[in-house]
């Protein structure tokens, strides 16, 4: 929608309801063109309907077809009115084909003896009033259109269209922390009417939406809230609202505050860090009570947000080409600028593949870390280390290694600021999540256990301290090759999200999701945290096969690169430095690429003390025998 914010308002409603006199008034008013569906029905369907016969679904579908053509060639140009009845869900679903985002619903409605003295008053009707029962029989409410009733005069109807599509917004932002704050603005940059809100809580949160809008100049339009009712109400149906609160409890407590005031059709978009079996389990919740739920991944933390993030969203695909123009107009867009956005599959997969995301960020982040103690342990400063990242940036470039130079060279007072970090990692949930999500789906994504192990064990700075005393262990200066360092880290990298995707492709498997990992790797081609060219180069590899460890031009660079790593490892293993990452990924190919593993003796053991039998190696048939050891 952006720069191009056309919308085709839908009248609709049975047969002598209004909706042709109030479309003619609306078109009017709003000075945009008017269509009547009637006027696009084929010849034999008009032949019926004059004969009084009604038409059957077969009947419709064509006409549904030419008219929903009509409103996509419309958008290009200009927004419009299209009056047609529109009985059924299936009938609507034609209708808003591919524009269902553009789509305002208007249902004129009133009771059967109400329409039907409407219809008895008119002349030359083509369709007898005897056909009105079947009308009302086929009615399938919408649940997501405005509501009139006829008995209100043709003015007062227009009002209240107009009233609702120009005094409200189009769009709500629910949390104003830094990336709802950053997402509004990217919103209303983009031209759309918003409303916003935050909670107010004496002392700590006081006035902040209307705080934010004042301060800054493209929320003029925004309306700000820090009542929920109002909030809700100054937004059009069907609501689109996105929550941007701390993933958990806080985001149930604000569906359950949000319910009340909301109606059925209305959209809830949760934008934050969720654990995907929850979105599955808020998506049925919610389902039970009509509201649609969608569960988004969102990633490029506050500058991304503002400037156009990568959006992961997933849940039901008719809920999501809802929310489709409003996601894809502020995300980032990727070289041949396409959205950095894409629908990724079904129940939690939007939040799942983000989850992922931060598992391979995580990666990524303690690579360049352990990159950073080796060049340490070579006696460079880090400037120098920056010096050398940035020579990188050239065969490896990536927005982390990008900030890890910026940091790098980052002086406080006359040391470098680095140094006077604490080396006690932090964390959110998400690396933690990924890495129950590996082990319960069975997916070896070991370098994601072992980023999140590091975070976890340099937690433990006081017992760090006190065991490398006792343990007397004081890594030794390295002996290596800038080169080797280089096609180590990269090396690792490719293990990384091999691994990665690799998840990802289970869990579409176990869950029954399908998943398209060429469009993932597209979406991560920027506005997200581990952006990177080696994701561009992933795109048409993922198109092949969701395993990129098949692909001939990854095996070759693997084989080139294996020496280094191994250089490397065995340098930092010799001379006592941790670099648990790098480490993980040569072992995981070491054991990914062995056709006779140690796994029989882990076999025999279970078979010896549990009985738990084992396959044999001379019995093709696959057969489990179990022996008495
Ligand atoms: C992103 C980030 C973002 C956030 C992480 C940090 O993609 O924008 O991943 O979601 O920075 O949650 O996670 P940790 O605090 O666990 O490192």
């Amino acid at each position: 929608m952006e720069g191009n914010k056309t919308s085709v308002i839908f009248l609709m409603g049975v047969s002598g309801c209004g909706k042709s006199t109030i479309g003619h008034i609306l078109s009017e008013t709003l000075k945009i063109p008017f269509f009547d569906g009637d006027d696009y029905h084929p010849k034999k369907n008009i032949r019926k309907l004059s004969n009084g016969i009604p038409l059957t679904d077969e009947d419709r579908y064509g006409w549904l077809h030419t008219i929903n053509e009509l409103a996509k060639e419309q958008l290009q140009k200009n927004s419009c009115v299209i009056v047609c009845s529109a009985l059924k869900k299936s009938y609507r679903d034609i209708l808003e084909e591919g524009i269902q985002g553009q789509v305002k619903w208007i249902h004129l409605i009133g009771s059967f003896e109400q329409i039907l003295e409407r219809l008895n008053k008119r002349e030359n009707h083509f369709m007898p009033p005897s056909l009105l029962k079947s009308q009302f029989d086929t009615l399938e409410q919408p649940k997501n259109a405005l509501e009139i009733n006829v008995s209100l005069s043709p003015k007062d109807i227009v009002d209240s269209i107009l009233n609702e599509n120009n005094n409200k917004s189009e769009f709500g932002l629910f949390g104003l922390g830094v990336m709802g704050k950053s997402l509004s603005r990217n919103l209303a940059q983009k031209g759309f009417k918003i409303s916003v809100f935050n909670r107010e809580v004496k002392g700590s949160e006081e006035g902040v939406a209307i705080d934010f809008k004042n301060a800054h100049k493209e929320l003029e339009t925004a309306q700000a809230f820090s009542n929920i009712r109002s909030f809700v109400e100054s937004l059009q149906t069907p609501r689109r609202i996105m929550l941007m609160v701390n993933a958990g409890k806080i985001t149930d407590m604000v569906i359950e505050d949000l319910i009340p005031f909301l109606s059925d059709g209305d959209v809830l978009i949760d934008g934050g860090n969720s654990n995907y079996l929850k979105t599955k389990e808020r998506y049925d919740y919610l389902k039970s009570k009509n509201i649609h739920f969608i569960g988004v991944g969102v990633s490029g933390g506050e500058e991304g947000a503002l400037k156009g993030p990568s959006i992961m969203p997933g849940g039901n695909k008719d809920t999501y080409n809802l929310v489709k123009p409003y996601l894809e107009s502020i995300s980032a867009k990727d070289s041949n600028g396409l959205p950095c956005c894409t629908y990724i599959g079904e129940e939690g997969s939007g939040h799942f593949v983000k989850m992922v995301h931060n598992g391979i960020e995580y990666v990524e982040m303690q690579l360049l870390a352990e990159v950073y103690t080796i060049l340490r342990n070579m006696d460079k400063n880090p400037d120098e280390i920056a010096k050398i990242l940035e020579s990188w940036k050239k065969t490896a470039n990536s927005y982390l290694l990008g900030i890890t130079v910026d940091i790098l060279r980052k002086k406080d007072g006359d040391d470098w600021l680095v140094n006077k970090i604490v080396d006690k990692a932090g964390n959110k949930g998400t690396g933690n999540w990924t890495t129950i999500a590996t082990a319960q789906l069975g997916a070896p994504s070991t370098m994601i256990a072992s980023a999140l192990f590091a975070r976890y064990t340099s937690f433990y700075k006081e017992e760090r301290l006190n065991a490398g005393e006792n343990f007397g262990i004081m890594p030794l200066k390295l002996n290596l090759k800038a080169e080797d360092i280089l096609n180590a880290y990269q090396f690792a990298r490719i293990i990384n999200h091999y691994q990665g995707l690799k998840l990802i492709s289970e869990a579409g498997k176990a869950y029954k999701w399908t998943l398209n990992l060429s469009e993932i790797a597209r979406i991560w081609t920027n506005g997200c945290i581990i952006k990177s060219d080696f994701a561009e180069a992933l795109i048409p590899i993922l198109r092949e096969d969701d395993n990129i460890l098949n692909n001939h031009s990854i095996i070759s660079k693997l084989k080139e690169l294996k020496p280094s790593i191994n250089r490397v490892v065995a340098e930092c293993v010799l001379k006592e430095l941790p670099i648990s990452s790098l480490s993980e990924s040569v072992n995981f190919l070491n054991a990914y690429t062995t056709g006779i593993s140690s796994a029989n003796i882990i076999q025999a053991q279970r078979d010896y003390f549990g009985a738990h039998t084992y396959q044999r190696t001379d019995d093709p048939s696959g057969k489990f025998h179990h022996t008495d050891w």
